[in-house]
Formats: structure tokens, C-alpha cells, sequence
């Protein structure tokens, strides 16, 4: 949600900044700006829409030559998409863009305009930005500083100053940002992705310090005091960050899955000592959002049968203003392949202030969670661009699988833990024999692309994976999509099943397998259409069945899950969407 990019240096920063928004479009946005800046003026240009709007924008004006720069894609918040709202915001001598939510913007509002300023937006940007001309002299670290007194909130502002040449400025808190050190420049983006043709080393800031980027100099501060930083290296490749011959990321990314899932074992596998051990633990509590929680519903069915740890498993938007009962040896697990989002960020702030511990399953390594959970897992899905995640879910799954197996054999309750580690060396091979039937399931999508509605069902851990494949169908094909425990299908929905809507159900555990067959009766004697996915040959054919190999418990979700989102990818290819950027969707979720 909401990017940033921003230039200091030798080249233009035009084109530097337009190819980096691009590359941050995957976060979701809908509108964007740029502010350009020489010795004379600030140039601010934005548009709704695509960057392609913005870039025909500049294409029809005369666009001044500049050395510094900074550019945003707005996802609207505070006051509906429209060029006034997009960012930049300028404020007498300051513009800035703006990522995040400032909470007291209404308040600091009144007072500003009891100062006498008029504001032209209705966004919480331009009164940060007001708030910050306000207190500006000539000391841009000390005006910051002070404005940053009285904001509450989250974000990760670039910031210009008209009467100054040489420096581009930013601050962050609660809100991605890095700093990007450069040869020919600095730069300052919400992600590595974007700026990653120029250089792969970066700063990371920690809440409130302010950044003076020149364009062979970088200062960080803290209040006033002049701080060393650690500059580290990204090993990202622009190839990974592009999408190569693929037509959409999403494919791409699903394509990518046996690749990243062999770079993740690789690097536990025969280094189970690196998985964090959860048997000590007498309840766990797994926190996310999304596909997260989804992997965290398959962490939960293997962490209590094959671990034995209690374990629950909330939306983090919900556990981070309940009432928690930490009333034994608690864990909380968060779950996030961003490590960006705002509810996971804040039910992990919730854990570590009740003094519980925290260990987070998270993908990007600069995130907020990496830096602030207690412990951390990392997956190493790479970066993920399409919106709706693949890779980075299915290496949550994985993760849970690793962590139930270890807390399992450290219990004494595993006899076969060799058997399982060995077992999950092969694993890549088999997932990419199974992404090697994609005609199959693209024959799936030919069947099921013009139906309104279409259900999921499952049980146990087949009931976690049925809410990922029809979120995954929903979410990018735009057909209304649900997931339903088997047996409580009848308890109201089954009235939802008529002639021809499809029902996916999962059968992969032998315990409950007789009762989510007839389950399937029950829906098929409606005249359903039955497309199953299971491990068991014995299982019915009715309409439609693909069989995997039947594996330990503990992986059996990484060879069933593919399929799903391979569905879910060709149906909405099928019906011509933007699949990696569906409407309303955005892929980091920084606000609640
Ligand atoms: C958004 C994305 C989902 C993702 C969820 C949680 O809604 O579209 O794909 O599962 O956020 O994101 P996280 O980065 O915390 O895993």
C-alpha cells in the first residue's frame, strides 16, 4: 500500500523514479505523483490512474531538468483518489510523499487552520507536510524533528525543501522505508525491488531517525546527534524482481515454488537446530492476516496432532484488540510475508508489551516484524509481487511443517523423524511434477470460469487448504468463492447448491475421509459439479479428480495447495483480469 521512491545525485532522477514506481505498482495504488526539484523550483506533477497516465502526463508538459526527486503511488485512505489527494503535497517551502496513516490528522488540522493555513486535500499528508513547514527555519532535521513531537501515527515520509539544493530528507516509523547508498546517488523506497538496478546496498532506519541524503553522503539522526549506520548488501537479482517470459508474476511466482521451496529446506533441513523449538511452550497462539493466517491454520493442525501444543489461530485485526488470557506458557507466532502488515505489526507490539514471546514466519528481512519480533523464522520465497501470494504462502506452510516436526521429535512423539526429513529433501521434485500438469488445471479454469459461485470443501487440515484455494479463486478471479468445514456445509449453505456450481473438496487425511465423502454425496446428489484433489485413489472420480502422492502429514499440503492456485490463476486469466494487481487489493497492507 502506498509506495515510495526518492533520488539525490548525478543522473536526472526522472526516469530513475518512474521505473522505480513501477516496480512498487504490486503494492496497490491509485493514483500517483512526482516532485521534482533544481536550483530554481519544485515541479509537481500527479495523476490518477496507472503510472502510464502519469508518464503521458509528463509526456505533454515541459518537464524541468533536476537532481533531486521524489515520487509515490497512493492507495487512498484519507479522502477518495483524486490528483488533489495524490501525493506530492506541498506546504510553503516542504513537500513530502507519504506513506502510512497519521491518526491525529483531524486535530492537528483544527490548529493549523486556526494558524491560518488552508488545505487543499482531505488527506493526513498535507497536514503532516503543513506541520512541518510550520516549524522550518532553516534547521530541516530540527523542523522534523519537532513536527514528529506531535504526530501520532505511522509513516515513511520523503521530504523536499524549496530553498534547499542539495538534500533530499525521510523518516520513518511504523512504516517501510530504506535507504539505498548508491555511486551515482542516494535513494530513498518502501522496498529494495525498486531500486535494485542501481545499487544493492541500503540502510536500514530504525523508528524516528531522520535521513539527510546528499548526492555522496548520508546522514542519519538521532534528535540532533549525528548516528553511524550499518550499511548492508541485498542479495535480491533484478532478475528475480522482474518478470522475465512469464505473462503475469503470479504464475511466475507459483512457477517459482519448487525453486524456493528447495533454497528453504536447503537451508534448515540439515540445520534443524535453527528451528526455533516450540515444545516448551504449553499454548500457541498464531496471529496474521490473509493467506498468512491460512498457513497458520495448517501450522495449527500439526503443531496439536502431532505436537501436542494447544494452539489457536486469530486474525490479527481481531486478537490485537481482544481480551487475551496469557494465563500459561504462551507463544505467539506471527505470520507475514511483508513483515509490513499494520494489524500483525500491532498484535506483535501487543505480545512483546505482555511480555510473551514472539516468534515471527516472515519473508522480507528488513520488515518491521523481522526487526521487532524476539525470534524469527526467515522463508526465502524471494520477492513477491503478485498481490495474491503463492510462494510465500506455501513456504508458511512449509515452515509449520519444519516447526511441528522438530517440537514433535523433541516431545518423543515422532518414531519416523528421519524418515519425514528425508522424505521432505524430495519434496521440490514432486511439487514441480505436479506444476507440470498446469494443462490440467488449466482445463479446470475452462470449466469453471463462468460460474457465479463456488464452494470448498474439507476437513482438518483440508479445511485450512480449502480457504486458501477459494481465496486464492476469489481474490483474483472475481467469482464468489467459499470455504466450508465438510460437515457443516448442511447447516445453511448446502442451500447455495444448485445445477453446475462447482465444489472443490480436499481429501488428503485418512482419519476423516469417509466423512468428507459423504459430504460430497451430499452435495453431488444436488447436482453439484465435484472437482476433488486428494491422495487417495480409493476416492470417488465424480466430475473431476486429481490424485497426489500420498506423503507424510506433515508436507502433504505443499503438493495440494498448487493445484488450487494454479485454478485460481487460469480462471481469471480466462476472464482477461489484472490478475497481479486485482481491483481493491493491495499487497502490503500497511493501514487497518
Ligand atoms: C494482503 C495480501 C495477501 C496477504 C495478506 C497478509 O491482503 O494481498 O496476499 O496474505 O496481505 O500479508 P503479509 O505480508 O502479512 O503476509
Amino acid at each position: 500500500m502506498c509506495g515510495i521512491v526518492g533520488y539525490i545525485g548525478k543522473e536526472n532522477p526522472k526516469d530513475i523514479l518512474i521505473e522505480g514506481l513501477k516496480k512498487l505498482e504490486y503494492r496497490g495504488y491509485d493514483s500517483s505523483g512526482i516532485a521534482l526539484k533544481n536550483n530554481e523550483k519544485v515541479q509537481v506533477i500527479k495523476s490518477t490512474g496507472k503510472i502510464k497516465d502519469l508518464e503521458i502526463k509528463m509526456r505533454n508538459i515541459k518537464v524541468i531538468d533536476s537532481n533531486i526527486g521524489i515520487a509515490h503511488t497512493r492507495w487512498a485512505t484519507h479522502g477518495i483518489a483524486n490528483e488533489t489527494n495524490a501525493h506530492p503535497h506541498t506546504v510553503g517551502k516542504v513537500t513530502i510523499v507519504h506513506n502510512g496513516i497519521i491518526e491525529n490528522a483531524d486535530k492537528l488540522r483544527e490548529k493549523l487552520i486556526k494558524d491560518g493555513i488552508k488545505f487543499n486535500s482531505e488527506t493526513d499528508t498535507e497536514v503532516a507536510c503543513a506541520l512541518i513547514n510550520k516549524y522550518y527555519q532553516n534547521d530541516p532535521v530540527e523542523a522534523i524533528n519537532k513536527a514528529l513531537k506531535e504526530i501520532i501515527g505511522s509513516y515513511a515520509f520523503g521530504i523536499i525543501f524549496e530553498d534547499i539544493n542539495d538534500k533530499l530528507y525521510a523518516v520513518r516509523k511504523d512504516s517501510p522505508l530504506i535507504i539505498g547508498v548508491g555511486k551515482e546517488g542516494n535513494y530513498i523506497a518502501s522496498d529494495i525491488a525498486a531500486i535494485i538496478k542501481y545499487t544493492e546496498e541500503y540502510i536500514l532506519l530504525d523508528d524516528n531517525e531522520v535521513v539527510e541524503l546528499s548526492n555522496d553522503k548520508v546522514n542519519v539522526y538521532q534528535g540532533n546527534k549525528l548516528i553511524d549506520k550499518k550499511i548492508e548488501k541485498s542479495n535480491l537479482s533484478i532478475d528475480e524482481a522482474s518478470k522475465g517470459s512469464y505473462k503475469h508474476f503470479m504464475l511466475k511466482e507459483i512457477m517459482e515454488e519448487p525453486m524456493v521451496l528447495q533454497r528453504t529446506l536447503n537451508k534448515y533441513l540439515d540445520n534443524m537446530e535453527e528451528i526455533f523449538d516450540v515444545s516448551k511452550y504449553e499454548e500457541i497462539h498464531i496471529v496474521a492476516c490473509g493467506s498468512a493466517m491460512y498457513a497458520g491454520m495448517i501450522g495449527r493442525c500439526l503443531l496439536e496432532e502431532k505436537a501436542n501444543i494447544k494452539c489457536y489461530v486469530e486474525c490479527a485485526s481481531e486478537y490485537r484488540y481482544k481480551k487475551v488470557i496469557y494465563d500459561r506458557k504462551t507463544l505467539v507466532i506471527l505470520v507475514s510475508q511483508s513483515g509490513e502488515t499494520a494489524d500483525t505489526i500491532a498484535a506483535m507490539c501487543k505480545a512483546n508489551e505482555e511480555r510473551i514471546d514472539t516468534l515471527a514466519i516472515v519473508n522480507v528481512k528488513t520488515s518491521t516484524i523481522a526487526r521487532e519480533a524476539k525470534h524469527c523464522l526467515f522463508i526465502e520465497a524471494g520477492p513477491e509481487i503478485a498481490v495474491a501470494t503463492t510462494k510465500a504462502y506455501l513456504l508458511q506452510a512449509a515452515m509449520f511443517s519444519l516447526i511441528a516436526l522438530k517440537a514433535a521429535n523433541v516431545k518423543g512423539l515422532e518414531k519416523n523423524y528421519n524418515d519425514v526429513l528425508n522424505e521432505a529433501k524430495n519434496l521440490p521434485k514432486k511439487l514441480k511434477k505436479i506444476l507440470d500438469d498446469k494443462e490440467i488445471f488449466m482445463n479446470v479454469a475452462k470449466d469453471i470460469k463462468d460460474c457465479r459461485d463456488a464452494f470448498f470443501i474439507g476437513r482438518g487440515v483440508d479445511y485450512a487448504i480449502c480457504e486458501e484455494g477459494s481465496l486464492k479463486l476469489k481474490e483474483v478471479s472475481y467469482i464468489h468463492s467459499d470455504a466450508y468445514q465438510a460437515g457443516e456445509l448442511k447447516h445453511g449453505t448446502i442451500s447455495l447448491i444448485e445445477e453446475g456450481v462447482p465444489v472443490f473438496a480436499i481429501i488428503t487425511d485418512d482419519k476423516i475421509k469417509a466423512k468428507t465423502e459423504s459430504n460430497v454425496i451430499e452435495v453431488e446428489s444436488r447436482h453439484a459439479k465435484i472437482f476433488t484433489i486428494t491422495n487417495d485413489k480409493t476416492i470417488k472420480d465424480h466430475h473431476f479428480r486429481y490424485l497426489v502422492e500420498k506423503i507424510s502429514d506433515y508436507f502433504q499440503p505443499i503438493l495440494v495447495v498448487p493445484p488450487l492456485q494454479l485454478i485460481g490463476y487460469y480462471t481469471a486469466d480466462l476472464r482477461k483480469l489484472d490478475i497481479d494487481k486485482p481491483r481493491n487489493l493491495a499487497k502490503s497492507v500497511t493501514v487497518e
